[in-house]
């Protein structure tokens, strides 16, 4: 089996085998990682490797993780930038919801789409991520609102995962995101027929490998969310939740209840909802991009990270409140808007990442350069890991490998 090989400056591995509190990214100063097709094979320094590896060696330059987005929204198609004009003119995102813009708005975009289009927006959607050093996306439906469309946009979603040059994709059946017109006088039944009917298909079938529900004031309560989500632990299905972003409803316990990977957004939890994710291990998932754009205060970092809560960073990409594909733009702004520290945000976008996608450790193992994991890595066009963190604006990754394969960059 042919061996390949990339040497440089620095290997920042993100292993916790290899970290300290002086370097908590476990980084290999002049070092080499060798990889098959598949997986990472050895890590060490670069005058150790093999004679027989196909060695690239890099310089200068600095090679971490393929970086994993654990949040996005990006199966949409269409444009809301009619309703952007608006907010910036003043007008709020929940009236606009109302008013039957927002979600709604991304619903006809994707009712009025085939399969093959969406599959195609996305698949397009998801090589320009890798392009910025994606390697795994987390990509939800919730743009169908109905059976038939959220269907249709699980399966345009399995259509663009198995597409050339993109990421490993992690579906997720947003079950609960907003309320179809048809369903404005029948709440109830709407649940129920999401729990009892979509989410069971969704497990036989294997549509989605989690399910999520926006649990907040003007969406869905912590009982109707709970309904649903034991439904998907009974399916066979994680849980990960839109917790908080207007309003402290009670999301953060719910998800540690249900043991739920990840609570996301959280720019609104209290006290006690803190200590619930630290007591069941449930990391947040931040979204910087959404309240930069929604003008709001960032979420208590400072407490979630004292209550030992993984701090995951994701780009919530959607076109409405987090108009990005852009995971480095969300990395930057979580560490100049969210005091999050280069090193963290590093660790949030790649192994925090992958841990709270259940991709942690073992054969499995993606976020990570470790012996094992899968070959996912990029090399930066940068001279230092902290430069990644800098509001660029354009890509500054140079080579982006998945599965030991190029899926991205010049
Ligand atoms: O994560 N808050 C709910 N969902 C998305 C927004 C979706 C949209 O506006 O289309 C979010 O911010
Ligand atoms: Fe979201």
């Amino acid at each position: 089996m042919t061996l390949f090989g990339i040497a440089a400056k620095r290997l920042v591995t993100c292993d916790p085998a290899r970290a300290t509190p002086v370097d908590p990214l476990g980084v290999v100063e002049d070092g080499a990682v060798v990889y098959d097709e598949r997986s990472i094979r050895w890590i060490g320094p670069r005058v150790q490797a093999a004679a027989d590896v196909r060695m690239v060696d890099y310089g200068d330059r600095v090679v971490t993780p393929g970086l994993v987005d654990a949040h996005t929204h990006a199966a949409w198609v269409g444009s809301r930038h009619d309703e952007y004009a608006m907010r910036m003119a003043g007008a709020d995102y929940r009236a606009i919801a109302s008013a039957g813009g927002g979600i709604l708005s991304s619903f006809r975009a994707v009712s009025a789409a085939s399969e093959e289009e969406i599959a195609e927006a996305l698949a397009s959607r998801l090589r320009r991520m890798a392009d910025l050093g994606v390697t795994t996306c987390e990509v939800k439906s919730g743009y169908g609102l109905e059976p038939d469309g959220e269907r249709k946009q699980l399966r345009a979603i399995g259509v663009a995962k198995v597409a050339a040059g993109v990421p490993h994709v992690v579906s997720t059946f947003l079950a609960l995101h907003a309320l179809p017109e048809s369903a404005k006088s029948n709440r109830d039944h709407y649940v129920l027929r999401v729990a009892t009917s979509l989410v069971p298909e969704v497990g036989r079938s294997k549509l989605a490998d989690f399910v999520d529900a926006y649990v907040d004031q003007n969406a869905f309560t912590v009982d109707e969310a709970r309904i649903v989500c034991e439904a998907a632990k009974h399916a066979g299905l994680g849980v990960r939740l839109h917790v908080g972003q207007f309003a402290d409803v009670g999301g953060a316990q719910l998800c540690a209840e249900l043991g739920a990977l990840s609570a996301d957004h959280l720019e609104n939890v209290d006290e006690a909802g803190i200590a619930a994710l630290s007591r069941a291990g449930v990391a947040a998932v931040l979204l910087p991009v959404a309240s930069f754009t929604l003008g709001q205060a960032p979420p208590p970092v400072a407490a979630l990270r004292a209550g030992g809560v993984s701090l995951v960073v994701a780009s919530d990409a959607n076109p409405g409140t987090a108009p990005t594909e852009s995971l480095p733009l969300a990395m930057s702004l979580a560490v100049r808007m969210y005091g999050l520290t280069p090193a963290e945000a590093i660790l949030g976008a790649t192994r925090l990442a992958a841990a709270s996608l259940g991709l942690a450790g073992g054969a499995s193992g993606r976020g990570v350069l470790a012996p094992g994991a899968h070959a996912d890595l990029v090399v930066w066009d940068l001279p230092h890991e902290h430069a990644i963190v800098q509001p660029w604006g354009a890509p500054k990754a140079l080579h982006v490998l998945r599965d030991g394969a190029r899926i991205g960059s010049r």
